[in-house]
């Protein structure tokens, strides 16, 4: 272990108490309470997907997605400022946002919470990987466990769709910020941009998965049954964990509420989610061996020339139709 796994950042104003470890393999009995409770659903889930969601949703440090993570922040919260000294990433997962984001010049310390310590522990062997000082907690992003008044900084991604209060956890933010701080989430589901995303996916699946029975395909490009089968026991899960889409200005209002000034909301990809939504379904429903280099440039470039369209047609559609909404805001 190096000394930033055991580093116990008083400096950084982090409460003592050790953390959970990683539980991957959930019993009959915790998953039958995981239905009813959808903090425990997400510690198992995302324990259970630590290990392979990199590769899942084809998450990497390199510069297809440093560009990524970036241009989501600028998006959002401009390019003033840089770098924020000390930042803290809430839902962090395997690190995605907050690793790149210091990789792009945007963030100088950091430090990552996960309710999962599974995810934790990813996060800060990727951060070791990359030659990173990371500090990692398991923290619910609800009740953080930093002292007031704490970082310059804090982000997220993809994360406050899974947090049943997120009122409760925009004021959690608000509190560990230094005033004048800012907080910036990125890459929340749309109420509208959801519910197409989910037809299109399900659509996608459905095709390809009765496609690919038929006897001139199935050898070379059917999933196996059990593949197919645990895609279907985590498609049942994420009906628990993910307890959100939002409207914008709604989202807005919920973290003025909470405390924050001067909000703002930012919402992209429209085509590039219609695009990209079925492309990773099918991607999961057949043989990935089949998938070649060729195909990821195919659905990179795609995504790509798709998300230029969506920025150029965005003085005429609706905001609220875009798949991806981003919020940022400052503790007064
Ligand atoms: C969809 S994943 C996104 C992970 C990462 N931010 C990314 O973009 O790759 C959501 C993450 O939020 C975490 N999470 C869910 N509920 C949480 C909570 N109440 N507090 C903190 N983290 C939570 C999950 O464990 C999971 O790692």
């Amino acid at each position: 272990m190096s000394d930033t796994d055991t580093r116990n950042d008083t400096a950084a104003g982090t409460t003592d108490r050790p953390d959970p470890a990683p539980h991957p393999v959930a019993s009959a009995d915790e998953v039958e309470a995981a239905w009813r409770d959808p903090k425990l659903a997400n510690v198992l889930y995302h324990d259970w997907e630590a290990q392979t969601y990199d590769d899942k949703w084809s998450i990497s440090f390199d510069d297809r997605c440093i560009a990524y993570a970036r241009d989501r922040f600028v998006a959002a919260a401009g390019a003033a400022g840089w770098p924020y000294a000390r930042s803290l990433e809430v839902g962090c997962g395997t690190g995605f946002f907050s690793l790149n984001l210091r990789q792009a010049g945007i963030l100088d310390e950091v430090h990552v919470t996960d309710l999962s310590p599974g995810m934790v522990e990813a996060a800060k062997e990727n951060a070791r990987r990359l030659g990173f000082e990371v500090s990692g907690r398991v923290a619910d992003a609800e009740r953080l466990p930093y002292e007031d008044d704490t970082f310059d900084v804090v982000v997220g991604h993809a994360v406050i769709h899974h947090i049943p209060d997120v009122e409760l956890a925009f004021r959690e933010m608000l509190r560990v910020l230094r005033p004048g701080g800012r907080f910036v989430i990125c890459g929340e589901p749309t109420r509208y941009g959801d519910l197409v995303a989910r037809k299109l996916s399900q659509a996608t699946w459905w095709a390809a998965t009765r496609a690919t029975q038929l006897a001139p395909l199935r050898d070379r490009w059917a999933r196996t049954r059990e593949e197919l089968d645990e895609s279907s026991r985590a498609a049942a899960l994420e009906a628990v964990v993910d307890l959100h889409t939002f409207d914008p200005d709604t989202l807005a209002r919920t973290a003025e509420r909470a405390g924050a000034v001067t909000v703002r909301t930012v919402t992209e990809e429209l085509t590039a989610a219609w695009f990209g939504w079925p492309v990773r379904t099918f991607e999961h429903a057949v043989n990935p061996e089949r998938l070649g280099w060729g195909w990821a440039s195919f659905a990179y470039r795609g995504w790509l020339r798709l998300s230029a369209l969506d920025r150029l047609v965005k003085r005429v559609v609706p905001d609220e139709l875009y798949y991806n909404v981003s919020i940022t805001g400052v503790r007064g």
